[in-house]
C-alpha cells in the first residue's frame, strides 16, 4: 500500500429522527443560516416544513436559496454567494441531492471572493475559505454529504468541472433514509449506477497490495447490486434505502482510495456527456462504463477484471481469466439495463456523434493519461461510438 492521508472529519446522523439534533448544529456556527435546496422535492415530501421549524426552535434566522438545478449551474452559485454577502451569513444548511450540496460547496467558497465564482472553479484563483456546511441527503449517490468535491456547471461556455478541496468539506451531515423514499425508481437507478461507478473508479487499478480495501469496494459493490433493485420496487423498503445510503457516503469518502494513486476515467468523460446535453449523470456513467470496460480490457488488465467477476459477480473461479472478464462486464451490462431498466445507449437518450471530438478533447483533460489504462482524446472518442 502507498502513503496516504485519511482525514473524513464529517459528523454523521445516520438514520430516523435525528433532525432533532440539527438546531444545536447550526447554532456552533453562528445564528444567520442561509437554506439551499432544488426544485421543491424537499416541500413535497414534508421535510422543508421540518427543517424550518427545527431552525425557528433553534432561535436562528433563516435566509433562503431555491432553485438549484440538477447540474447546478455556476448562476445559482453566484446568487447564494451574493446573499452571503449581503445577510452576512454564518453557516450554510444544503437540503437535497448531490446537486444542491455541490452548489452549497461553493456558495461558501465564493462567500470570500468578490467576484464571479467560476473564476474558483477554473482554478484562476485559489479557494481561500469556506462558510460551514451542514447538509441534509435526500438522494443516495453523489457522496458529496461526506466528501470534499462539487461539480458546476456553466451552460455559457458548455463546461462541467469538478473540483475538490478539504476546505468544502460538509462539517455534519444527516443521512435519514426515510428521506430517499420518494426519490422515484428512474433517480434510484441513476444514483445506483453513480454509486457503482464512484467503487469501479478506484477499485480497477493494477495495485496488487490492497486486499483490504478491495475486499470492502466489493462488499459496497455487491450492496448496490443486492438493494437497488429492492428500493425501486419498494421504495419505502428502509433496510434497501438505508444500505445504499451509506454505501453512497463510502464510496467516495476517501476512505477506498487508500493511497491508489490514478486519475479516474469515466467521471471525466461523463462529465463532458452532461455539459453538452444536461443528462443525468448516473445514466451518462451507466452507459460508458460497459463500453470502456471492453475498450480497456486486454491482456495486461484481465487479472482486475477477473477478479471483479469472480468476487462482485461469483462467476466460477475456474473459468479461464478471459471468459470470466467479458462476462464480468456482460453481468454489469445486465445489471445496469436489464434489471435497473435504464437506457443503454446514447441514440436512445438523443445523443449523435456531432460533439464526441470535442467532448474527448476536453474530457482528457481530467488527467486520463494517468487512468487504469491511459486514454487518449481517439479513445475517448472511440468509446463514445461504442455507446451509439
Ligand atoms: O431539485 P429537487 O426538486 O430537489 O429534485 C431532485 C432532482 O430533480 C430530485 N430529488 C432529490 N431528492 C429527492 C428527489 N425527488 C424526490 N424525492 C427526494 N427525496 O432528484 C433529482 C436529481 O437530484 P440531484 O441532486 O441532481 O441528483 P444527484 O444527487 O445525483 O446529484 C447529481 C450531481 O452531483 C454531481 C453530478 O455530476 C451532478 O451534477 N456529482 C457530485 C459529486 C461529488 N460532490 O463528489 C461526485 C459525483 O460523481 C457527481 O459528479
Ligand atoms: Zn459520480
Amino acid at each position: 500500500m502507498n502513503n496516504f492521508v485519511y482525514d473524513i472529519p464529517v459528523k454523521v446522523y445516520f438514520g430516523e429522527n435525528q433532525l432533532g439534533n440539527l438546531g444545536e448544529e447550526l447554532k456552533k456556527y453562528g445564528k444567520r443560516v442561509l437554506l439551499t435546496y432544488g426544485g421543491g422535492s424537499i416541500k413535497k415530501i414534508g421535510l422543508y416544513d421540518k427543517v424550518i421549524a427545527e431552525i425557528k426552535n433553534a432561535g436562528l434566522e433563516i435566509f433562503e436559496l431555491s432553485g438549484i438545478e440538477p447540474n447546478p449551474r455556476i448562476t445559482s452559485v453566484n446568487k447564494g454567494a451574493e446573499i452571503c454577502k449581503n445577510e452576512k451569513i454564518d453557516v450554510l444548511l444544503a437540503v437535497g441531492g448531490g446537486s444542491t450540496i455541490d452548489a452549497t460547496k461553493f456558495i461558501g467558497a465564493g462567500a470570500f471572493y468578490d467576484g464571479d465564482v467560476w473564476d474558483i472553479i477554473t482554478r484562476k484563483v485559489p479557494v481561500t475559505n469556506c462558510l460551514p456546511i451542514v447538509t441534509v441527503l435526500t438522494l443516495s449517490a453523489t457522496g458529496s454529504e461526506m466528501d470534499a468535491g462539487g461539480v458546476i456547471s456553466n451552460l455559457e461556455t458548455k463546461d462541467k468541472i469538478g473540483y475538490m478541496h478539504p476546505m468544502l468539506l460538509p462539517k455534519v451531515s444527516f443521512l435519514d433514509p426515510t428521506n430517499t423514499y420518494t426519490v422515484s425508481p428512474y433517480q434510484t437507478a441513476c444514483g445506483s449506477a453513480d454509486i457503482m461507478s464512484h467503487i469501479i473508479e478506484v477499485y480497477f487499478n493494477m495495485n496488487q497490495d490492497l486486499y483490504m480495501l478491495d475486499s470492502i469496494a466489493e462488499a459496497l459493490m455487491k450492496t448496490v447490486i443486492k438493494y437497488t433493485p429492492i428500493a425501486m420496487k419498494e421504495p419505502e423498503n428502509y433496510e434497501a434505502r438505508a444500505n445504499l445510503m451509506w454505501a453512497s457516503s463510502w464510496a467516495i469518502n476517501g476512505f477506498i482510495n487508500g493511497g491508489k494513486r490514478q486519475a479516474w476515467s469515466c467521471h471525466p468523460v461523463e462529465h463532458e456527456l452532461s455539459a453538452y446535453y444536461d443528462i443525468t449523470h448516473g445514466l451518462g456513467l451507466a452507459i460508458l462504463t460497459p463500453r470502456w470496460m471492453g475498450y480497456t480490457l486486454d491482456e495486461t488488465t484481465v487479472s482486475k477484471f477477473y477478479q471483479f467477476g469472480c468476487n462482485v459477480f461469483e462467476i466460477d473461479k475456474n473459468m479461464e481469466p478471459m471468459a470470466v472478464a467479458k462476462k464480468s462486464i456482460e453481468m454489469l451490462s445486465d445489471f445496469l439495463f436489464k434489471t435497473l431498466g435504464l437506457k443503454s445507449t446514447f441514440t436512445e437518450i438523443g445523443i449523435d456523434d456531432t460533439n464526441f471530438s470535442i467532448m474527448a478533447k476536453k474530457a482528457i483533460n481530467g488527467g486520463l493519461k494517468y487512468a487504469f489504462k491511459p486514454l487518449n482524446a481517439q479513445d475517448v472518442e472511440n468509446i463514445f461510438r461504442m455507446c451509439l
